[in-house]
């Protein structure tokens, strides 16, 4: 068993190759070798097989082939840049989430020739559900038609489709997760418009103050970077003959508002945690969110075998467990 993980050092991506070093195996094999990739080398702790850790630039065109040369089992395709730099940067969005994207499938399919059509690996590609785009119903379902409002859910929906006909043709196993999303998202605060959602946790819990741009009315999915784990281990691994052509599908998650994260903080660490967010109504994050989906029905990946958290009370344990964080009494 060989694996992949492009977008190695980005926070999913890390906890990805963090929990394959634990498991030491895959798909019920023993790994045999890791390589991990991204725009700046990753650095993952001991493993018990040799890693492989490498800086490349998805998008440069020599990079795809040399990736795929090992003729991994298993390569899961996490690298991407986020929504707002792919609005603001139109040129570079399309670079690496779709270009680069399109050069791993493609230097795959030149393997896969190469190879008199032996070589098939699982492709496993992180999508979002930003693929979807307003007005929407209460619950989105599987079945709700693409139609992405940004460059970045565009890039995505476009790579899905792309993800479909590869494995239609055969050249590769392809399975495409919409992540909910992943919340409490640790360190430091990033530029995301719904960076939010985390940071009125993750700052309250380490004793700094937060800032809420929106009313406490607001729903959105989450789940938590275990789960996203999780989804990205039973992609690799799931029988893909149950997806049938629709390789793609919306991951589980719990729909919360701000009020119930809110809640959940209280119960867990005080009144004291919870004054430390300072509301502060922003009227641009109000638009953008306001055109979020918020409520999804992810019965079909639920029947597939992928689970996350039920409530938003058990998203932040799993932030207070795997991160360590202490609480005063
Ligand atoms: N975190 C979420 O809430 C969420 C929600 C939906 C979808 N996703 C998707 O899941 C994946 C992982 O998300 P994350 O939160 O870990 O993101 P992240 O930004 O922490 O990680 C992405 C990684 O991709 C790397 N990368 C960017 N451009 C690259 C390039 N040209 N070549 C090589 N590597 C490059 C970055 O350096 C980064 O380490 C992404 O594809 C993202 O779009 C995430």
């Amino acid at each position: 068993m060989k694996g992949l993980v492009v977008g190695a050092a980005g926070m999913i991506g890390r906890k990805l190759v963090e929990r394959l070093a634990r498991d030491g195996s895959l798909r019920d094999e023993p790994i045999e070798a890791l390589h991990a990739v991204d725009i700046v080398a990753p650095s993952p702790g001991k493993t018990t097989f040799p890693i492989v850790c490498e800086a490349f630039d998805l998008a440069a065109p020599y990079v795809a082939p040399k990736l795929v040369a090992g003729r991994p089992d298993v390569v899961f395709l996490l690298a991407s840049i986020v929504s707002g730099e792919a609005e603001a940067d139109f040129d570079k969005g399309y670079a690496i989430n779709l270009d680069g994207s399109r050069a791993l499938l493609e230097a795959i399919r030149r393997e896969y020739i190469l190879s008199g059509g032996v070589y098939k690996p699982r492709l496993v590609f992180t999508s979002s559900i930003a693929v979807f785009g307003a007005p929407f119903p209460e619950a989105i379902g599987d079945e709700f038609f693409l139609t992405p409002l940004t460059s970045y859910g565009t890039q995505k929906a476009i790579v899905e489709l792309l993800l479909a006909d590869y494995s239609r043709r055969g050249f590769l196993d392809g399975v495409g997760i919409r992540l909910p999303t992943i919340t409490v998202r640790p360190g430091a605060p990033n530029k995301a418009a719904s960076g939010f959602f985390s940071g009125i946790l993750r700052e309250p819990l380490a004793g700094k103050e937060a800032r809420l741009p929106v009313a406490d009315s607001v729903c959105h999915w989450h789940a938590s970077p275990r789960s996203a784990v999780g989804f990205l281990l039973h992609a690799a691994t799931m029988d893909t003959r149950a997806l049938g052509a629709r390789r793609s599908l919306t991951m589980p998650g719990v729909a919360a508002t701000v009020a119930e994260q809110i809640e959940a903080l209280r119960q867990r660490a005080g009144e004291r945690a919870v004054k430390l967010i300072r509301r502060e109504p922003d009227t641009i994050v109000e638009r953008i969110v306001a055109g979020w989906p918020s409520r999804f029905d992810a019965s079909r990946a639920e029947s597939l075998g992928f689970s996350a958290e039920r409530t938003f009370a058990e998203i932040l344990d799993a932030y207070i467990e795997d991160e360590h964080v202490h609480i005063d009494a």
